[in-house]
């Protein structure tokens, strides 16, 4: 049997299905055109893709033997999954591995806007640093304040349990309330309207997945009602804020700051976000780190292997995406 992934991997993940199957492994970004996809796929028994592949129903057409598509991430709006399911062929992605790591860098982007990091150690950098002084890079302090977290799934509540050990007020707004025990234990409050969500919180971090009803969540609407000073962080997927509505309401400081990890047309970022005050920008690199990047590559290529051999091995989290639960 014949599996394509299309680009190196760090991790297990090629040399477990080498072991088994005829496999090739595309350049970086090679796949990242649909063409090439289209051109290729055909004599294909499994792909494992990223998200930058754009998985379309044109391309699981001309994916005549394909039996599964492994999305190397736990986000799969890259694949076409209604035309999956209309031709049989199994979707995967990698939940479960990924969610500290992608908490971590969320964290990370709340706490370097936050107290300013960029701006203040650029500074530096270019030789501005002349002395401690009373009014050098004031921020805004974690404890005490109100996050609300747009998606409560894994990530989200692994971003509350971080917030919570800084003694952060704790809110969300979910698709499905969690359980009063869960609740409890994260010191979570639900809030059934997103509007006020938004116009409460002094920062918001989203961790919803991307879908039609997600596109532009967090539009010049919303943002004008943000609070003054409020910060906003995304981790999720770009096209959940709408971009250029973004960087005005940085640049006419209507809020306070913003962390992005992930953008509306990667690699494309836009030009007024680079140019907009106290916005960290880091390139989709939530889920990177050496130990989850190797977890993720022995997961996808796991899920091929158990789907290839028609052995299920229910050990593997969410091996058929519909059974769990989107990020
Ligand atoms: C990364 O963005 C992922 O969905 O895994």
């Amino acid at each position: 049997m014949r599996v394509l992934v299309t680009e190196p991997l760090p991790g297990k993940g090629i040399d477990l299905l080498s072991n088994r199957y005829e496999v090739t492994v595309g350049q970086r970004g090679e796949f990242d055109r649909e063409s090439r996809l289209l051109e290729t796929i055909g004599s294909y028994d499994a792909l494992l893709s990223c998200l930058s592949n754009p998985v379309s129903r044109k391309v699981l057409e001309a994916g005549q033997n394909l039996r599964i598509v492994s999305n190397f991430a736990v986000g799969y709006n890259n694949i076409d999954v209604e035309a999956a399911k209309e031709l049989g062929i199994l979707v995967a992605n990698t939940p479960d591995v990924l969610t500290e790591a992608t908490a971590d860098c969320a964290f990370a982007l709340l706490l370097g806007v936050a107290r300013r990091l960029r701006d203040a150690e650029s500074q530096l950098r270019n030789g501005g640093f002349d002395g401690w002084h009373p009014f050098g890079f004031l921020g805004t302090e974690l404890y005490g304040k109100r996050v609300g977290i747009i998606g409560m799934g894994r990530i989200g509540r692994a971003f509350a349990r971080r917030a919570r050990g800084f003694s952060m007020q704790i809110y969300y707004h979910n698709r499905n309330r969690l359980d009063p025990q869960d609740e409890q234990q994260l010191d979570a409050q639900y809030t059934s309207s997103i509007d006020e969500l938004i116009e409460s919180s002094d920062i918001l971090s989203l961790h919803c997945p991307l879908t039609p009803d997600t596109k532009h969540l967090i539009n010049r609407d919303r943002l004008s009602r943000m609070k003054s000073g409020a910060i906003i962080i995304n981790t999720a997927r770009g096209p959940v804020i709408d971009e250029p509505a973004l960087a005005s309401a940085l640049h006419e400081k209507q809020i306070g700051g913003a962390g992005l990890d992930v953008y509306e047309k990667e690699p494309e970022v836009h030009p007024d976000l680079l140019t907009a005050p106290n916005c960290l920008l880091l390139p989709h690199i939530g889920s990177a780190t050496t130990e989850t990047r190797s977890r993720m590559s022995a997961l996808a290529a796991s899920s091929i292997i158990s789907h290839l051999s028609g052995k299920p091995d229910h050990a593997i989290p969410a091996l058929v995406f519909q059974r769990s639960k989107p990020e």
